[in-house]
């Protein structure tokens, strides 16, 4: 199929949902007018930027369609959950959750819960729900996300449970609502699903083949958040150092950052997450360059054990990872690197560990997300041979931890003393005469200021370094 006939199929598919989104907001007026009270919607994201951003959407849907938003749980009338299954306690945390969720059915039956995300994409997940958890009324998937107008109306007018979830789409539907949670940042998708295939990951299967969005109605949408207040973007996809090549004219995602950055308005952009097997010197050299672009690079290495690295299939080895944070820290030296690592994957042998360690040493991260390997069913390493012991695995990960927070505290204490930018963004919630806010690098900086400095970028002097944030003061 072509883009054309996608991108008018998608078209088509926007104006049904939107009709939905009337009929839906149509349905809760009515009953408002009859003396209902408003109802209340409650939207939890587990997981990564990808399903915030998935859960902005949810959020605009409701808001449109007239029900109010609670961040309390307990007094909602709808409560979604949209899920993360990248780790299999992730999953275990949603059953957790969707248990509690019966004795508030019983306070309020009319409550409606829906759960949708990654968890749904997997076959085993849904079968469950069906039979063990009648809690549930909603059922949906990452793919057609953008029918959940249609799918909560049905819920609303039917009393029976409604579970729809689709192994692909080709369509990209982009413009119904969406409620940003900050009005001052937001991300936004350039490209969907994965074709890594890394060992032990599953989004290449429940996210789907990679598909690059087009760079137009990527740029049109980032003017429009411009104009409408934005000043931080992050660009999001699974690999998005392989944007663009499946585009029928190909592009690089160096090239779509330059684009977005002569956005006025615009005032920093970042982005997530990336491989290392396709970071080039062009991208580099277009960070470099472009004082837009945050002074943060997470480059997820997973392992630093060669022999590991080629079971995971990440298609890179240890030398040549490092070769590539030593050319950015001297394009960049400004730049802060993160990195996520995965601790005992099968096979991994204390020799393989050590490799890890070293490489954090020699790396000198400045922050580290740390995993335990999780058994996802489907995945190859999940066949694999030598599954590593709770005890050794524990250990192993504590060493990590140790090592990564050495560097890391070093790393973060370097800009001490000096002044940076910080976008603030919110008044401190345990301490009200404080606001938060990030630097370029993503470090967060906590200052006497007010919810006027809300969505500002403000000079602040990093006055004191607390391991993985700073206090500092206004600069001027
Ligand atoms: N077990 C543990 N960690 C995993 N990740 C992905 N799959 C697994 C798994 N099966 C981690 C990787 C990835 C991050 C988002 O989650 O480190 O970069
Ligand atoms: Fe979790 Fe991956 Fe889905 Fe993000 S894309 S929510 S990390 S499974």
């Amino acid at each position: 199929m072509t883009e054309k006939i996608v991108r008018e199929k998608s078209q088509e598919e926007e104006k049904r949902q939107l009709g939905f989104l009337k009929e839906l907001s149509d349905y809760v007026e009515t009953r408002v007018a009859e003396g209902h009270p408003r109802p209340r919607s409650y939207v939890e994201t587990f997981g990564c930027q990808m399903n915030a951003r998935d859960s902005e959407k949810l959020r605009g849907i409701l808001s449109e369609a007239g029900f109010l938003e609670t961040e309390d749980e307990k007094e909602a009338d709808l409560i979604i959950y949209n899920t993360c299954t990248v780790r299999e306690n992730a999953d275990l945390h949603v059953y957790g959750r969707l248990g509690r969720l019966v004795g508030y059915k019983k306070k309020n039956p009319d409550l409606l819960v829906g759960v949708c995300g990654c968890m749904m994409q997997e076959k085993q997940v849904v079968d469950k729900i069906r039979r063990s958890y009648p809690v549930v009324d909603l059922v949906f998937g990452t793919h057609n996300l953008f029918t959940f107008p249609e799918l909560l109306l049905r819920t609303l007018r039917g009393k029976k449970r409604v579970v729809e979830v689709w192994d692909s789409t080709d369509e990209m539907v982009e413009h119904l609502p969406v409620r940003r949670k900050y009005a001052f940042k937001t991300g936004i998708n350039i490209m969907y699903g994965c074709n890594n295939f890394c060992s032990y990951c599953i989004v290449p299967y429940v996210r789907g083949r990679e598909r690059s969005r087009e760079p137009e109605a990527i740029l049109e949408e980032v003017r429009h958040f411009a104009a409408d207040g934005v000043k931080e973007i992050m660009l999001l996809g699974q690999n998005v150092n392989s944007y663009g090549k499946t585009l029928e004219t190909p592009m690089t995602f160096a090239q779509l950052l330059r684009e977005v950055c002569r956005i006025d308005g615009i005032e920093r952009v970042r982005f997530m997450s990336s491989h290392p097997k396709d970071l080039t010197d062009e991208l580099i050299d277009t960070i470099a360059a472009e004082p837009k672009i945050c002074r943060h690079y997470h480059l997820p290495v997973q392992s630093g054990s060669d022999r590991i690295l080629k079971e995971m299939n990440r298609r890179y080895t240890h030398a040549a990872y490092m070769a590539k944070v030593k050319k950015i820290r001297e394009k960049i030296p400004a730049i802060s690197i993160t990195t996520d690592i995965i601790v005992g994957f099968p096979g991994e042998t204390e020799e393989d560990f050590e490799e890890t360690l070293r490489l954090v040493h020699e790396a000198k991260f400045d922050s580290v997300f740390t995993f335990i390997y999780s058994k996802r069913t489907g995945t190859p390493a999940a066949a694999m041979p030598d599954q590593i012991e709770d005890g050794v695995v524990h250990e192993r990960f504590d060493r990590l931890m140790e090592a990564v927070k050495e560097e890391g505290e070093t790393a973060c204490a370097r800009f001490t003393g000096q002044t940076m930018d910080v976008l603030v963004e919110e008044v401190n919630k345990r301490t009200p005469d404080l606001v938060t806010g990030r630097i370029s690098q993503n470090l967060i900086v906590h200052f006497p200021g007010t919810a006027a400095d809300v969505g500002k970028i403000v000079p602040v002097r990093l006055d004191d370094c607390r391991g993985f944030y700073y206090f500092g003061t206004r600069a001027n």
